[in-house]
C-alpha cells in the first residue's frame, strides 16, 4: 500500500480519480447554498468493486469520504468535506433489469429518477416516486435521503419503494442484499438502516425498486379555496371518495402563488380572482373515464359545499403542464431571491393553516421586508416555507429565522424535517425533534458501522 492516499487512489482507481483543477465545479457543492468546497480528490467509479476500493483506502488513511448523487440535496449532505474525497455515483447509471412478473426494477445508484420512471412506463409499469428534481436527482440520493415528493399520499416515501439494496460499508465490505420478494422476514431488515441515513452509514451502489400498475390516466385539477378549513374539508372528501386514486394533494398559499406567478413571466395564473389557498389535485385510476368522472364529482360537491370557490380541470397535456409549472417553479428560487432559509417541516395537517399564518405574520413583524413563501405536500402533513430578507443581502439571519420557524413547529409537536433530512444545515436543530435516547442510539449505530468516522463525517451527527 502506498504511503499517502493520493498515490493509493491513483494505484487502485487509475483514470477514474481526479485531482485539483480536473475536478469539475459541479462536484464542489450541492443545492443547499453553502460555500463550495474543492475536495482532495473526486472518484467516479464504474463498478461496486471500485466504490469498495475507494472506501477501503479512505478508511485506512482515515480520510473522510462523501457520497454524491445528483447533488440536488438541500441540506449540504453531499457537499465535499475539506481535505476529504468526494465519490460520485454518476457513472453507475445502468438499469440492470425490469422484472414484469415480480414488478421490480434493479438499478445502479446513479440512475437518474426521471430515467427510471420512463423505463418503468416503457415496460408497462409505474414507479411511484416523483419529485421536482426528477431530471437530476439519482436513485442512490433518493434512497439515502428517503425522499418524499409529490405522490407520497398514494405510494409513500422512497423507503416504501425499496425491496433490496447493495451497500458498501465504511470499511469497504460489500453487502449484497438485492432481495426482490415482497415478503422476506429472514432476520433484520438491514436495508432500512441505510435508507434515509444520508450517506453516513454506507454507500448504496444498487437497488431493487418496487413498481406499481400504471394508471390508465393521471388527471389533475386546480382549485381555489376560500380558507384553510375549507381546504381540509376538500382533503377529507378527496381521500374518502377517491381512496388509492388520489395521487397528489399539493397546496400553495397566496404568499407562494402570487410571488411566483408575479416574478416569472412564463407562469400563468389560473384564476383572475384571488383565493385564500390553492391546491393541485392529481388522480390516477385504472379506468380513464371513471377517474375523471370521480374527480369532477368530488369537485362539483366541494363547489356546492363552498369548500372550493373555483376550479380548473385542464383538457390538454399542455394545460396540465401549465398548472404544475407554478408548483415546480421552486427551482427558480435562488435566482429570484438569492440566499434562502428554507424549511421542510412536518406538522399535524390541521395545524398547518395556523402555523403558516403565525410564521408569515411573525416574519413580517420581525423584518419589514421579509419574504416567506408557504406551500407543501399538505396531504402528507409536510409544509415548506422559504424565507429571504432582501435588505439583509448575503448576511441572511439564518439562525434567527430557523428559531422563529421551529418555535411554531415545536408548539404543534411537529418535526424539523419531513423530507430533506439533516445534512449540515439542520444539524444544530436535530435535538428539537429527537430525544437524548434517540440521538444516543443513532451515535451508537454510527460508531458500530464506522468506527473511524470516515463516511460523510460530521453530516447528520457530530460524534
Ligand atoms: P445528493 O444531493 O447527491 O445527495 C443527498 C444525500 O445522499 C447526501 O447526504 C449524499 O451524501 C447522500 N448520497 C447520495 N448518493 C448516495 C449513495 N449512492 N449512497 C449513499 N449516500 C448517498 N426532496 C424531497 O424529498 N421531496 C421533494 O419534493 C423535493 N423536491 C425538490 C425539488 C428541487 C427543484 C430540488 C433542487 C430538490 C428537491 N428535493 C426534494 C431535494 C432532493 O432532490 C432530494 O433530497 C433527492 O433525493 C436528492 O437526490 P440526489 O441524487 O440529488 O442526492
Ligand atoms: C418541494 C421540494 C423543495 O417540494 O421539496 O418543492
Ligand atoms: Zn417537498
Amino acid at each position: 500500500m502506498p504511503s499517502n492516499i493520493v498515490e493509493a487512489l491513483k494505484v487502485e482507481l487509475g483514470s477514474d480519480v481526479f485531482f485539483g483543477d480536473d475536478i469539475p465545479l459541479r462536484y464542489h457543492n450541492d443545492w443547499a447554498g453553502l460555500s463550495a468546497v474543492l475536495p482532495l480528490a473526486l472518484v467516479r467509479p464504474r463498478t461496486t468493486q471500485q466504490v469498495a476500493a475507494a472506501m477501503r483506502i479512505c478508511n485506512e488513511f482515515k480520510v473522510p469520504l462523501t457520497p454524491q448523487g445528483g447533488l440536488t440535496g438541500l441540506n449540504g449532505g453531499a457537499r465535499p468535506i475539506e481535505g476529504g474525497v468526494a465519490l460520485s455515483l454518476d457513472r453507475m447509471n445502468a438499469i440492470e433489469e425490469i422484472d414484469t412478473v415480480m414488478a421490480t426494477m434493479t438499478v445502479q445508484a446513479g440512475v437518474v429518477l426521471g430515467v427510471a420512471q420512463k423505463a418503468a412506463e416503457e415496460a408497462g409499469l409505474f414507479l411511484g416516486l416523483d419529485l421536482g428534481a426528477r431530471d437530476s436527482c439519482m436513485i442512490g440520493g433518493n434512497l439515502s435521503t428517503n425522499a418524499g415528493g409529490n405522490r407520497v399520499i398514494r405510494f409513500g416515501m422512497a423507503r416504501e419503494h425499496v425491496l433490496g439494496l447493495e451497500v458498501v460499508l465504511p470499511d469497504g465490505t460489500i453487502v449484497t442484499s438485492l432481495n426482490k420478494m415482497l415478503k422476506n422476514n429472514a432476520g433484520y431488515d438491514l436495508k432500512q438502516i441505510f435508507i434515509g441515513s444520508e450517506g453516513t452509514l454506507g454507500i448504496i451502489t444498487r437497488a431493487v425498486l418496487r413498481l406499481q400498475a400504471k394508471p390508465a390516466e393521471l388527471a389533475s385539477a386546480f382549485c381555489g379555496c376560500p380558507d384553510f378549513p375549507s381546504l381540509l374539508e376538500l382533503l377529507k372528501s378527496a381521500r374518502q371518495r377517491m381512496g388509492s386514486a388520489l395521487t397528489s394533494f399539493e397546496v400553495m398559499w397566496p404568499s407562494f402563488y402570487d410571488f411566483m406567478t408575479g416574478s416569472l413571466p412564463d407562469l400563468r395564473r389560473a384564476f383572475n380572482e384571488p383565493y385564500g389557498v390553492y391546491v393541485l389535485i392529481e388522480t390516477g385510476g385504472r379506468d380513464a373515464s371513471e377517474n375523471r368522472l370521480l374527480l369532477e364529482q368530488v369537485l362539483t360537491d366541494a363547489l356546492e359545499s363552498g369548500w372550493v370557490s373555483d376550479a380548473v380541470l385542464p383538457s390538454s397535456e399542455r394545460e396540465t403542464r401549465d398548472l404544475w409549472a407554478v408548483r415546480e417553479s421552486v427551482s427558480e428560487y435562488s435566482k429570484l431571491m438569492g440566499p434562502l432559509t428554507a424549511f421542510d417541516v412536518g406538522l399535524p395537517t390541521s395545524a398547518a393553516g395556523r402555523v403558516v399564518d403565525d410564521i408569515e405574520a411573525a416574519m413580517k413583524a420581525r423584518w419589514q421586508d421579509a419574504i416567506a413563501l408557504s406551500y407543501g405536500h399538505i396531504g402528507d402533513s409536510n409544509l415548506h416555507v422559504v424565507c429571504n430578507i432582501p435588505s439583509a443581502g448575503k448576511e441572511q439571519p439564518h439562525k434567527e429565522i430557523s428559531e422563529l420557524v421551529f418555535g411554531f413547529v415545536a408548539s404543534e409537536g411537529g418535526t424539523i424535517s419531513a423530507e430533506h433530512g439533516i445534512g449540515l444545515l439542520k444539524k444544530p436543530y436535530l435535538k428539537l425533534s429527537r430525544t437524548q435516547e434517540e440521538l444516543a442510539l443513532m451515535a451508537k449505530i454510527k460508531q458500530a458501522l464506522d468506527p473511524n468516522n470516515v463516511l460523510n463525517t460530521g453530516k447528520v451527527l457530530t460524534l
